[in-house]
């Protein structure tokens, strides 16, 4: 298994260009299952998420091809031979999920594997199946496995989520689509990976009104088309990278980067004391010498600011001046991190959904485990700010997420490398 080892050594200067977004690309890889004509992605991430997706969905019978060194991806699901989305995939990446109602709206049946709990908290699909249930589906649990049918194909019906989930909002809309009548979804979640996927089912001929709002409208049509569509910038990636020159101070570039899909985070960062200024090309961010306020977040679903940058946020507030407060809202056990930061001098109290950090004059160095993928990129973000070596193992997480971290880190002067575990 491989470990990274980050030494702090100082400003970091340099640009850094942010990929696909892995989250979006998933999502609109499933969309490949509505249609027997070729849906192209372009801008697509090279990640171990991607990559496991693709078996998915070529277990189903869709042809992926991988062009321009993997960077576009042409799906081609003309026939699909099989309706059943193995456990032994699916395990792997919970987003598997979200070819259940693609596969159910197109052949009416689909069997896919429930996805189980992960680190952070239990994740459970219960909307999900209660959505395509709305939908006329029959759905019956077996062995770990979700059958459903949907005899004469799926209906149009109102879905009223009690909470904002973004799979389930992903998986609903993406069966309507196919769906006879209309299908309304509220409480729907306006992350801007769910955009990008009803912006590109439009684009192969869905009618979706609403999109980017709380309120889905949707009409079922008879078939859809393929298309092209390119995969927007990864906004946790970017976040990722805003911290590093926050942490270690100095000036990056985020090329690509976009501060729409981020803006709840840039505020928090500016509020911290960083300068961030929009340029031609991406973002630009910059620390000086005056060091890091404390700042307190609480996560919410998009437009509020991104669970999936807590962690990163946190490896911020250790060296802080005073005490931050950051309250989980979305999952019920994401501050893994805590003890692995806490082996590096930080000090953090967590007390279930709230963790009050103080920040210290200067972590250590120290070996840490990653748990999950921004617990581990956390991880190296506080090494980048700490005095002497850390060590970060079963970083295998970390590359389901983040393309050559190691890589793009280094060319803004991080001292980083990847070696191999031994024993
Ligand atoms: C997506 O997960 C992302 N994954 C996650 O990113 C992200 O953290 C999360 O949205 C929140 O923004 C992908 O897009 C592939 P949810 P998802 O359904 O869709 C509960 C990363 O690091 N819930 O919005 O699974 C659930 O347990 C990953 O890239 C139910 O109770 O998240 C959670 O507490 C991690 N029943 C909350 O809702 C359900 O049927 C929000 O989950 C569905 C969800």
């Amino acid at each position: 298994m491989d470990q990274i080892i980050v030494r702090g050594n100082g400003p970091l200067k340099g640009q850094i260009p942010i990929s696909g977004a892995k989250n979006t690309c998933l999502k609109l890889m499933t969309a490949s299952l509505l249609t027997d004509e070729p849906l192209t992605l372009t801008n697509v991430p090279r990640l171990v998420d991607i990559e496991t997706l693709s078996q998915v969905l070529e277990s189903l019978g869709v042809e992926v091809a991988r062009l321009a060194a993997g960077r576009v991806m042409v799906l081609s699901g003309r026939q699909l031979t099989s309706r059943r989305a193995d456990y032994d995939l699916v395990r792997k990446l919970r987003a598997s999920f979200n070819v259940l109602g693609p596969l159910l709206a197109r052949e009416h049946e689909a069997i896919v594997s429930l996805p189980g709990g992960c680190a952070i908290g239990a994740r459970k699909v219960d909307l999900h199946i209660q959505a395509l249930e709305a939908m006329g589906a029959e759905i019956e649990l077996e062995a770990g496995y979700v059958h459903a049918v949907a005899p004469g194909g799926l209906k149009g019906a109102r879905i009223d989520f009690p909470f904002v989930s973004v799979g389930a909002t992903e998986n609903a809309m993406a069966a309507a689509v196919l769906a006879k009548g209309e299908t309304i979804i509220t409480n729907a979640a306006q992350e801007p990976d769910t955009v990008a996927l009803a912006d590109c089912l439009v684009a192969m001929g869905a009618k979706i009104e609403g999109i980017g709002t709380r309120e889905l409208r949707i009409e079922g049509v008879d078939r859809l088309h393929g298309t092209t569509h390119e995969v927007i910038p990864d906004r946790i990636e970017l976040g990722t990278f805003m911290i590093a020159p926050a942490v270690c101070g100095g000036e990056v570039e985020l090329i690509g980067g976009r501060r729409d899909l981020a803006e709840a985070f840039c505020e928090k960062l500016e509020a911290a004391g960083v300068t961030i200024t929009e340029t031609e090309t991406g973002l630009k961010v910059a620390r000086g010498n005056a060091g890091i306020d404390a700042v307190d977040v609480t996560t919410a679903p998009f437009p509020g600011f991104p669970t999936d940058l807590q962690a990163q946020f946190m490896a911020l507030m250790c060296t802080a001046k005073g005490t931050s407060r950051l309250e989980e809202t979305i999952f019920e056990n994401r501050f893994m991190h805590a003890p692995e930061l806490i082996r590096m001098g930080a000090e953090i109290d967590v007390q279930g959904g709230v963790a009050t950090v103080t920040g210290v004059e200067k972590l250590k160095g120290a070996p840490v485990m990653a748990t999950d993928l921004r617990a581990s990129v956390s991880l190296i973000l506080a090494g980048l700010a700490a005095e002497g070596e850390t060590v970060v193992s079963r970083v295998y997480h970390l590359d389901r997420g983040y393309e050559r971290i190691e890589e793009k880190l280094g060319a803004v002067g991080a001292d980083i490398r990847r070696t191999r575990e031994h024993g």
